[in-house]
């Protein structure tokens, strides 16, 4: 039996503690961190993200703001629209929710968002400093299974860490905290020759691939930790599923993280943790 890693419980209990520290924040500061959402379109998976967003921030008393845009937005009506966010004192996080319509050029958008307000760490500079181990927001993914693995008691140093995917997002950032963590990391992904030789040495495994289902028993090391970060619906049921083949795996791993209820509401929670921490570097000047 895996020890099974709540997302839901744990972010539960960190929305907890934000809340009693955002409580304070009125007197202390004569206001609340501000975290201003922008969806464009209309995409279920992404209304559905950027509703939980929402949801997580009024349970922390974060003040959330959803601005949604239709999907014929110009490049230039958006880019005008996070000067304007740039610029308002009181807005403390700005988030643009991904994916953006083909016809915008994504890097172009995510480099004119302030870079102190950058709750997702997307923004060039965060990028950078995070590779050059400077302080910076980190991408709340990442953080979330930090946070997660920590929690659980698994030991990082000195493990093999195999992550398959490559995104900016999930996949490159999270095999820079695991090398930071001093595991040994190897990045697999869809080109990988013999995905399952690979994935087999992980004592951690981090999947971010984004197809249902994926990886089955057989791609798995007895004993491993195993980290799912996909949201997937699975093509027979209908139902939400992750990247792993859960009922598969779970029987031979010794940690596992659940779909839904696990990285899920974890990314969630460290966005409302980043917003606070750009509201407390701006306040604090
Ligand atoms: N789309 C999927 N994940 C994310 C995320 O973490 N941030 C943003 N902005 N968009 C996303």
């Amino acid at each position: 039996m895996a020890k099974i890693i709540s997302g839901k419980e744990l972010s539960a209990r960190l929305k907890a503690v934000m809340a009693a520290q955002v409580a304070a924040f009125p007197e202390q500061y004569g206001r609340v961190p501000h975290l201003v959402v922008i969806l464009v379109g209309d995409n279920p998976a992404s209304v559905s993200y950027v509703t939980g967003k929402a949801k997580a921030a009024a349970e922390v008393g974060i003040r959330n703001t959803t601005l949604r845009r239709p999907e014929t937005i110009s490049e230039a009506e958006l880019l005008g629209l996070i000067a304007e966010l740039n610029a308002d004192a009181d807005v403390d996080g700005i988030l643009v929710q991904l994916p953006l319509p083909k016809h915008i050029d994504t890097d172009r958008v995510i480099a004119a968002i302030d870079c102190a307000k950058d709750v997702d760490g997307f923004h060039p500079s965060n990028v950078a400093a995070l590779w050059q181990k400077q302080p910076c927001t980190l991408p709340c993914t990442p953080k979330g299974i930090l946070r997660m693995l920590q929690t659980a008691g698994v030991e990082i140093e000195g493990r093999h860490a195999v992550v398959v995917g490559r995104s900016n997002i999930v996949g490159l950032p999270v095999a820079k905290l695991l090398l930071d963590a001093n595991a040994t990391v190897t990045m697999a992904h869809s080109r990988t020759p013999d995905l399952g030789a690979v994935t087999r040495q992980a004592d951690i495994l981090v999947v971010a691939v984004g197809r249902p289902k994926f990886v089955k028993g057989d791609m798995v090391r007895e004993g491993a930790v195993v980290i799912d970060v996909g949201v997937n619906r699975d093509p027979e049921t209908g139902k939400l599923c992750g990247d792993v083949d859960y009922a598969a795996v779970e029987p031979l791993v010794s940690v596992i993280t659940p779909v839904p209820g696990g990285v899920g509401p974890m990314t969630i929670c460290c966005l409302m943790e980043n917003t606070i921490e750009c509201f407390l570097r701006r306040v604090n000047g």
